[in-house]
């Protein structure tokens, strides 16, 4: 088949199952993915005949996208902050909310301009201490999860981008006080709860890790009491915490703050959602 061929057939294929905006750059993805083609390459390519092997390759993809498999699990990879992450499935596929929470504290960090010690709660694919290590190059950085799996991950990707980052495979919400001082810590923690299951797209139910996601529905602020409180012993003085947060939680949380004794400010994503966090103790 040629490569027209192929694009015509995954349209008809995967036209019932995704939406013709998103299907087409799909499916440039995996042609890509499989020829090493880039766009350009496959404007210029498009009556060049594709091996067997390639062929058998991207009908396998295609099965994989009918069954709702997110396109990154797919072909493994990821980008979070123009870095191309490695991505399984023991790790969250990272969000562009979360590059929104990633530039304000590099903005924060530029305005105190001094060597800063940063701790990511929840790290999943290491994609937040990795972003700030590279644009916070003076910065001791470290990741956090209890996952071993998304460590391992976490881990591939801060050696293959050249980022320093330690890590540290501890359970947080059994941990009450951490050995080092931190100036930053962040968390993108999960924080929906079991009750919006059924409002959830299938992709992210039966693919992404349900550890990152779900809080139970008694009690869904969890990690950001155990958080705030961990930070009361480990923050170091004008420490700050920064949180990715669900955007209906934004009143809920600065109210948990303020009882606990900070500061807080709530910021709007690009979608004018409540999305983000930074609290300092009073
Ligand atoms: C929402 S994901 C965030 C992943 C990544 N930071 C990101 O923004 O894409 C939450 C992460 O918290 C981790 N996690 C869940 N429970 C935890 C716990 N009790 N202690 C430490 N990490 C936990 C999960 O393994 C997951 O990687």
């Amino acid at each position: 088949m040629s490569l027209q061929e192929i694009k015509i057939f995954l349209k008809q294929k995967l036209a019932s199952k995704i939406d013709a905006v998103e299907l087409t750059s799909l499916i440039g993805m995996l042609i890509e993915a499989v020829t090493g083609w880039n766009r350009m390459q496959q404007i210029v390519n498009v009556n060049t005949a594709l091996t067997k092997e390639q062929q058998a390759q991207i009908e396998q993809y295609a099965e994989q996208l009918l069954l709702g498999k997110p396109i990154q699990y797919i072909l493994g990879k990821a980008w979070f902050m123009g870095n191309e992450l490695t991505v399984n499935e023991h790790v969250l596929i990272p969000r562009p909310e979360t590059e929104e929470l990633v530039e304000w504290i590099i903005s924060y960090a530029s305005i105190i301009n001094k060597p800063l010690s940063i701790l990511d709660i929840g790290t999943g694919s290491g994609c937040i201490p990795i972003a700030l290590k590279l644009a916070l190059p003076n910065c001791t950085v470290t990741g956090l999860d209890i996952s071993k799996e998304a460590l391992a991950v976490a881990e591939i990707n801060a050696n293959k981008l050249k980022a320093t980052v330690e890590w540290m495979e501890t359970d947080i919400l059994n941990t009450a006080a951490l050995d080092n001082t931190y100036d930053i810590i962040v968390s993108n923690p999960p924080y929906i709860p079991l009750k919006e299951k059924k409002e959830m797209q299938e992709q992210v139910l039966n693919f992404e890790p349900a550890i990152a996601l779900f809080v139970s529905n008694e009690d869904p602020l969890i990690y950001y009491r155990v958080i705030a409180k961990i930070g009361k012993q480990n923050l170091s003085k004008n420490g700050q915490l920064f949180f990715e947060i669900h955007y209906d939680k934004g009143k809920a949380i600065l109210a948990l703050l303020d009882e606990l004794n900070y500061h807080a400010e709530l910021r709007q994503d690009s979608f004018g959602k409540n999305r983000m966090i930074r609290a300092s103790l009073k």
